[in-house]
């Protein structure tokens, strides 16, 4: 999730989940890349109706296992690329009141038992989400896996005392200034993989996605990987609008979602910790109009939001970068179960898109991981850029990135017309969708 700078409507982020516990592993690894296994966490289960903080909010967060120590131990971690420190054993006593029976459940890491650990002389304070969620503790090193990558003496915290989480987190993003190398440098540095870059597949709850560091899967998306310029994990947005469940589509007038009309988009960050997503205020505004069957309500403070179905219907929304558009399908925009008695199914969800302080500059524009559900996005931090595609799921073909520019392969997706041979470049270049249009005015919003 993003740190923010200051306290803002979205430290009351509906952020609600209980950690799956029944898949099994999907770890492997090959020449040059390592793959690990991302689980959804789910709310709205049975189980999780029991606890009476999700009555009203429900969301998702992605979940890692993760090695630690001579000794192998295992524990779970929110996984955010939203910001870059690694930590573990949060305060299961100040977790949401819905997640404490799991949280108690997951393994902790213990320093002593493991001969490797090692007490760096330093403490750690950090805040995350408006202020609401806290960790504090020291700096440890010791030996941490993923699959079967081992980082030497990674650099990480051991909470003495967490406020709002249910799990440690891995911060996979890129420190503004280097305070130590965070895990992805690390096993670059290292040579574990060929390449600062890693690939990110989240699915929906019912599915297991990955996280592939140092590859892509070229049978997880659907046709032509786009290369984006990135700074950081922040890219610029050209485009946006909806594609309704009738065939008709709309786009909506920059001015609507790039209020500062910034000349190439709007910078949007991605952020895996995120469960909404931040588009300028004025489109968020609108798109539930033009959503169907959705209604506006004023939350607890004071915000307008959107409810809608949790059955989605079959239509998208549209996200430009450059020449590709990715269409992410409602049903991945829901966010939870809104009903606020959870002895009643009131079929009733948020439709994910926050209204914030995201348009006076208080938190960055923001991609949560309800648009990262409907993507296959490829973050190389070597070359400052951001490879992404629609997701899809064809099977598996774990390729690595290699080194240097233009490092990520360019291998047809699931959906490429007459791919006659896996070549090292597209059998169908061509984007199959209609472009959008920015700049056409949208008609009822014009106003
Ligand atoms: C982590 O490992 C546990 C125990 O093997 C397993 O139940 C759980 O599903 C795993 N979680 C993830 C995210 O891989
Ligand atoms: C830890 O895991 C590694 C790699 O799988 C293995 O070689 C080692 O024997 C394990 N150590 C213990 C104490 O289980
Ligand atoms: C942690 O940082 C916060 C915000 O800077 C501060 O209010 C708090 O006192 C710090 N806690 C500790 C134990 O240093
Ligand atoms: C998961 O749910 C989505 C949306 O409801 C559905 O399209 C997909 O087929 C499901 N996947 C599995 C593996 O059941
Ligand atoms: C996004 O666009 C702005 C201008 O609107 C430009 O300054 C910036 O470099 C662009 N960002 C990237 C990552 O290309
Ligand atoms: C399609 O659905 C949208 C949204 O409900 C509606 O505004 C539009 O008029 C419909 N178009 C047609 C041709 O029915
Ligand atoms: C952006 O453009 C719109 C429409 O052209 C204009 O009304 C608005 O004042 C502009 N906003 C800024 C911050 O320049
Ligand atoms: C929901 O049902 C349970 C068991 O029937 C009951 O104990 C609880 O008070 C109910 N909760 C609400 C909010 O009605
Ligand atoms: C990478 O590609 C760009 C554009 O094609 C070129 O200008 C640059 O020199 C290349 N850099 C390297 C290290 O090859």
């Amino acid at each position: 999730m993003a740190s923010l700078r200051s306290l803002g409507a979205v430290a009351l982020l509906p952020l609600v989940w209980a950690l799956q516990s029944h898949q099994p592993r999907e770890d492997a690894s090959g020449d040059g890349f390592v793959k690990l296994a991302v689980h959804a966490s789910q709310a709205g289960t049975a189980d999780a109706f029991e606890a009476p903080l999700t009555a009203k909010w429900a969301g998702f967060a992605y979940f890692i296992n993760v090695t630690i120590g001579s000794d192998n131990q295992t524990v779970p971690l929110w996984l955010d690329s939203g910001s870059y420190e690694i930590w573990v054993n949060p305060s299961c006593a100040s977790a949401p009141l819905w997640s404490r029976d799991d949280c108690n459940a997951s393994p902790r890491y213990s320093p002593f038992t493991s001969q490797t650990s090692k007490i760096l002389n330093d403490a750690f304070n950090l805040t995350y989400g408006g202020g609401g969620m806290v960790a504090l503790g020291s700096w440890f090193s010791d030996d941490m896996s993923i699959g079967s990558a081992t980082v030497k003496d990674q650099h990480f915290g051991v909470a003495a005392d967490s406020t709002g989480f249910e799990a440690g987190l891995m911060g996979i993003g890129i420190p503004e200034s280097d305070p130590h190398p965070n895990f992805v440098s690390n096993l670059a540095e290292r040579k574990l993989v060929n390449s600062n870059a890693f690939s990110l597949d989240l699915r929906s709850p019912n599915e297991t996605g990955s996280i592939i560091f140092g590859g892509i899967d070229t049978k997880k998306y659907k046709c032509k990987l786009e290369r984006v310029p990135a700074d950081g994990f922040t890219l610029n947005l050209t485009g946006f609008g909806q594609t309704f469940p009738n065939g008709s589509k709309t786009t909506y007038a920059p001015y609507l979602w790039n209020k500062n009309n910034f000349s190439q988009g709007l910078p949007v960050f991605l952020d895996s910790g995120s469960n909404v997503n931040y588009l300028s205020n004025d489109v968020i505004s609108v798109i539930g109009e033009d959503y169907p069957g959705a209604k506006q309500v004023i939350n607890e403070i004071g915000l307008p939001e959107w409810i809608v179905p949790c059955e989605a219907p079959e239509g998208t929304f549209d996200f430009s970068f450059g020449s590709t558009t990715v269409k992410i399908p409602y049903r991945d925009m829901m966010v939870g179960d809104y009903s606020p008695n959870k002895n009643q199914t009131t079929n009733e969800c948020l439709l994910g898109f926050g209204l914030g302080p995201q348009d006076q500059g208080l938190i960055p524009h923001i991609l949560g991981n309800n648009f990262m559900r409907g993507a296959y996005l490829v973050f190389d931090s070597e070359n400052s850029e951001i490879w992404l595609d629609e997701a899809d799921n064809c099977g598996l073909d774990i390729i690595p990135i290699g080194k240097g520019n233009v490092s990520v392969p360019r291998v047809p997706g699931c959906k490429c017309k007459a791919a006659s041979s896996a070549t090292a470049s597209y059998a169908v270049p061509a984007p199959t969708l209609p472009p959008l249009h920015p700049h056409q005015p949208r008609g009822i919003a014009a106003g």
